[in-house]
């Protein structure tokens, strides 16, 4: 299996998984079956999280619906790949915000154009090769970086390929990393911003 992010097998898994999507933060469709102790509760404090970061220019990069997107505040450009999750964020991101189609790496953006890059549930799909090009990429558009991504927990491991089930029973294979966040924070020469069950967020 390669370990290459993106090739067009990925592509079409967040291409069709997009109308489902939100079905994972809010605990519905499939998730509904899945047991998850105090998930609403913690997905309830990351907005508090992330609503409470500075107001100022702010890029999201692998936005996807704009879930979190939506709650944060400032001068928001939300960027990614797919058309169809983007089509999702259109609807849910303030007035005067950017909704950008494009790829990551490289970030379409001139040096020092934001003051946080801002990523959730991204980082953590990335290889190490494209792990280093993004931090690099991110490094030159914005000084900061807030990171949220999956928490380390039992019963998972903490890196590999994992298989995912679409609501029509298509099967997908996605490179996944769950974090502690002391390591994510050693790795990333940042601080803990939030260090729960199901999420860490990390900022450097
Ligand atoms: C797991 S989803 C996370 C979505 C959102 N940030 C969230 O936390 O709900 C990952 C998103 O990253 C986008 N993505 C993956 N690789 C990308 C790349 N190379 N460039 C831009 N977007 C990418 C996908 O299209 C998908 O919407």
């Amino acid at each position: 299996m390669s370990d290459f992010l993106f090739d067009e097998t990925t592509r079409s898994y967040y291409a069709q998984r997009a109308p489902e999507y939100d079905d994972w933060w809010l605990g519905t469709g499939l998730f509904a079956q899945r047991d998850r102790p105090g998930w609403n509760e913690e997905v309830a404090e990351l907005i508090e999280i992330v609503a409470g970061l500075p107001p100022l220019r702010v890029l999201d990069v692998g936005c996807g619906t704009g879930f979190l997107t939506s709650h944060l505040s400032g001068e928001v450009t939300a960027l990614d790949q797919s058309t169809e999750m983007l089509a999702i964020a259109a609807t849910r991101i303030g007035h005067g915000d950017r909704v950008i189609c494009g790829e990551a790496l490289p970030l379409p953006f001139v040096d020092d154009d934001f003051d946080i890059v801002f990523t959730s549930h991204f980082y953590g799909h990335l290889p190490p090769a494209e792990r280093e090009a993004f931090l690099a990429e991110s490094r030159r558009v914005a000084p900061d970086l807030v990171v949220v991504d999956s928490a380390l927990r039992d019963g998972v491991e903490p890196v590999g390929w994992q298989e995912r089930v679409l609501n029509d029973g298509s099967r997908h294979r996605v490179y996944k990393r769950f974090f502690g966040a002391s390591e994510l924070a050693d790795e990333l020469g940042g601080t803990v911003l939030h260090d729960g069950r199901w999420f860490v967020v990390v900022a450097c």
